[in-house]
């Protein structure tokens, strides 16, 4: 059935457009006469900025289907951006050609935009219309603005539940939603199939094509796309978006370095398409890494972790994933980094010039330590920040160095929810707070159980809070005086009916690091 319904679609482009046609050609022929929408992945918007946003579709009329829509010919696709809901009064209107090689993805950097106000979206391409959208641009930098509301949410495996944390989110009157990474999961896990029905139906990616599908699969959400049709999005990677645990040019198998970055390639390419970024990678490498501003009240730098970072400590010969060790020299080793040197740099001389109230890093993993005391000795875990102990200590020299107010790590990866006072040094008392730390649960991925989030917390008196057994978002409200964060929360294994509570609150007050109970 698909097969006959993209084939007819392929005719109506090809006949429209004329197959590999000249792009002028393209240009001076009728509109496609789409069979089903187009739009299927819906729309999206991101980096925003004072007087900028990108706005983002895809035209997949068969999005799932390997390798993705695979007509061999560009489409022009139109955009206009309101000023309003009822889309009567435009602001601005174009159109850009869908390429075969971008995968009929569409990137749309608008600038010469009013700070600090919504603006509406949509794309139409021949009959086809998409979803309207709805984006929002930063406020001016010199603006004294009184609230800046994140949605903060990382982890979405497919198969483990549904993504109803973002139907709320669709929901929420917030500025942004900040995504820090396992936006989709290449590894599956069967197991979950049977509870939720929902399947990656492919096999773990390794190609373009098949990472261009996976990406499609997890877009095909209902509840996603409302997410990223109502609110900007500010982005960064954790691993699943490659392969699970992999650090710079090494994968868990050891694969030959090379091989293995044409994965990466591939991997941030098929990112790149899905996402409201404005550059594409070069290859293996990617720009992750960004700083955005809220007024004069916060800065948020989004951070890489895995790119840049030093390959694992202590590692397992047969298999390179995060381990547990009780004896590593190695972790000590000042050479070792999470960041690179040229990330490390750029954050601790932005950090130092930084004049905003509160300064926000949005960033994959857990920065607060989490080690446990047993009797083989002390077990820190390898692929978190545990795993670079002196590269952290760094960050935080930096930040009591240059006394940089109010900075606050928003994390993920760890499918918990967490609030953590970071100290130079982790867990004594006489070491001072020097910043903060919120981890926003897991949308849906499973995370450890509540004994041993217990056993964490009892050794890692830093860690106040830390729940692993239910699943969710975090919302941090943020005004001149305090950044307050809602842990948003649902049993794990989220039913397409899951109901969400407030897991717990927590706040941190201007001038004094360290969260406190709300
Ligand atoms: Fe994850």
């Amino acid at each position: 059935m698909n097969l006959h319904r993209r084939d007819l679609n392929r005719a109506a482009l090809c006949l429209a457009l004329g197959a590999f046609g000249a792009f002028s050609e393209a240009r001076a022929a009728a509109a496609p006469r789409w069979k089903t929408t187009p739009f299927t992945l819906g729309v999206a918007s991101g980096q925003p900025r004072p007087e900028s946003v990108v706005l983002w579709t895809r035209l997949a009329p068969d999005p799932v289907a390997e390798p993705g829509f695979d007509a061999r010919v560009a489409c022009p696709v139109r955009y206009a951006l309101y000023a309003d809901e009822a889309l009567r009064q435009p602001v601005r209107a174009g159109e850009v050609m869908a390429l075969p090689e971008r995968a009929h993805a569409v990137h749309v950097p608008l600038d010469g935009l009013s700070p600090g106000r919504s603006y509406w979206y949509r794309f139409t391409c021949g009959n086809a219309r998409s979803a309207v959208g709805r984006t929002r641009t930063a406020p001016a930098p010199d603006a004294a603005v009184g609230r800046l509301r994140i949605a903060l949410a990382s982890c979405q495996h497919w198969e483990q539940g549904f993504f109803v944390a973002h139907r709320e989110i669709a929901q929420r009157d917030v500025d942004l939603v900040l995504f820090v990474g396992d936006y989709i999961y290449e590894g599956s896990s069967p197991a979950y199939t049977a509870q939720t029905g929902r399947a990656h139906g492919s096999w773990t990616p390794h190609t373009l094509a098949q990472y261009r599908a996976r990406h499609a699969l997890y877009k095909s959400d209902a509840d996603l796309q409302a997410a990223h049709a109502t609110h900007p999005w500010i982005v960064t990677l954790d691993d699943h978006e490659v392969v699970n645990d992999y650090a710079d040019d090494r994968d868990p198998a050891y694969t030959d370095p090379a091989r293995f970055l044409q994965r990466r390639a591939a991997a941030y390419r098929a990112y790149f398409e899905h996402m409201p970024l404005a550059l594409p990678p070069q290859g293996a490498a990617m720009r992750i890494h960004d700083r955005f501003n809220w007024g004069r009240l916060a800065n948020l730098w989004t951070l890489d972790t895995r790119q840049h970072r030093s390959h694992h400590a202590c590692p397992d010969p047969a298999r390179d994933v995060g381990q547990s060790p009780t004896a590593c020299a190695e972790l000590a080793d000042p050479t070792r980094t999470m960041l690179g040197a040229a990330q490390e740099r750029w954050l601790s001389q932005g950090l130092a010039a930084s004049t905003a109230r509160w300064n926000l890093l949005g960033q994959a993993t857990q920065v607060s330590a989490t080690g446990i005391d047993t009797p083989e000795g002390h077990q820190t875990w390898t692929d978190g920040w545990d795993g670079y102990p002196v590269a952290r200590g760094r960050l935080l020299q930096g930040i009591a160095d240059a006394n940089v107010r109010n900075v606050i790590s928003l994390g993920g990866d760890v499918h918990r929810h967490a609030a953590a006072d970071l100290r130079l040094l982790p867990n004594d008392p006489a070491s001072p707070r020097l910043a903060s730390e919120f981890i926003g649960g897991s949308v849906t991925s499973r995370g450890a159980s509540q004994r041993s989030m217990a056993r964490m917390r009892r050794d890692n008196p830093d860690v106040l809070h830390a729940r692993g057994d239910e699943r969710g978002w975090a919302l941090l409200d943020i005004t001149p005086d305090a950044a307050r964060c809602e842990f948003r929360s649902t049993p794990h294994g989220v039913p397409v009916d899951a109901v969400f509570g407030t897991q717990a609150r927590f706040v941190v007050a201007d001038g004094a690091a360290g969260v406190q109970r709300d």
